[in-house]
């Protein structure tokens, strides 16, 4: 009995260990593509991209590269969520290598980490450095492509109440990108799709939706206010490479 009792205790540990171990597996090692077709009517091949935290760290990083290389000449569009590098990002060398791998029309938003990195990296130079490649930088604004609008919402996460001030600088959209998906909770939000990242869907045992840095409780997938619909992407990356069952993720959404 207490033999039993020991080996159950054994392979308690065992098991633990191994999860434990995995979870570093996991950030290095796996990466999905996610497809949805969502058919909004409004005829957009996407392909997002959100998160990837690019700390110039070799295979992890190169993955996303390369499959922003292969994907991207396949979408009508591509857009880059925010935290594509962060203050921890010994230089910006892996994020224009993202930025060189996007073949086609394409578009970014800023998240919470390029702000914060704003010391080491100015956001103005960050812009500029994106818009040299032809990629517009959404801040509060919108462009029309296709004859549909698209918005981009600037990260205002450290002040929530900037969150109908900044949207006004956008108004009623198709598509809305911003980084926080707590856009959808704070504004009110007049378009068909919005598109977030910024939680890394939790990072852990993402499916049971326990863990959050949303205000509103947004942790990964579709969420619908109304009309609008939201996808909150996982994300491809992050600060510290510790994922259990939350795998990364690059995006592909026929809208
Ligand atoms: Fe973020």
């Amino acid at each position: 009995m207490r033999r039993g009792r020991r080996g159950a205790i054994k392979g308690l540990i065992a098991g633990g260990l191994a999860l434990w171990l995995y979870s570093f597996y996991e950030p290095i090692v796996r990466i999905e593509v996610v497809k949805h077709r969502l058919d909004l009517g409004l005829g957009l091949d996407i392909l997002f991209v959100t998160d990837t935290h690019l700390h110039g760290v070799p295979g992890r990083e190169d993955m996303v590269i390369k499959l922003v290389k292969n994907l991207s000449p396949e979408v009508d569009l591509t857009i880059l969520g925010g935290d594509i590098y962060d203050e921890f990002s010994e230089s910006l060398e892996s994020f224009s290598s993202l930025l060189d791998a996007v073949n086609g029309e394409a578009l970014m938003v800023l998240g919470n980490h390029e702000h914060w990195a704003a010391g080491r990296y100015p956001i103005e130079e960050t812009v500029e450095l994106v818009e040299s490649r032809g990629i517009q930088v959404l801040r509060n604004r919108l462009v029309e492509y296709r004859g549909l609008l698209i918005g981009g919402i600037d990260w205002y996460g450290d002040d929530p109440g900037l969150a109908k001030k900044y949207y006004r600088g956008v108004g009623r959209v198709d598509i809305l990108v911003s980084h926080t998906p707590d856009i959808l909770g704070d504004a009110e939000v007049d378009a068909r799709l919005v598109l977030a990242g910024h939680t890394h869907g939790g990072q852990i045992l993402g499916p049971l939706g326990l863990i959050t840095n949303s205000r509103h409780g947004y942790v990964s997938g579709f969420y619908r206010r109304g009309e609008t619909l939201m996808y909150v992407s996982r994300g491809a990356g992050e600060i510290i490479p510790f994922r259990l069952l939350t795998p990364r993720e690059v995006t592909v959404l026929s809208v």
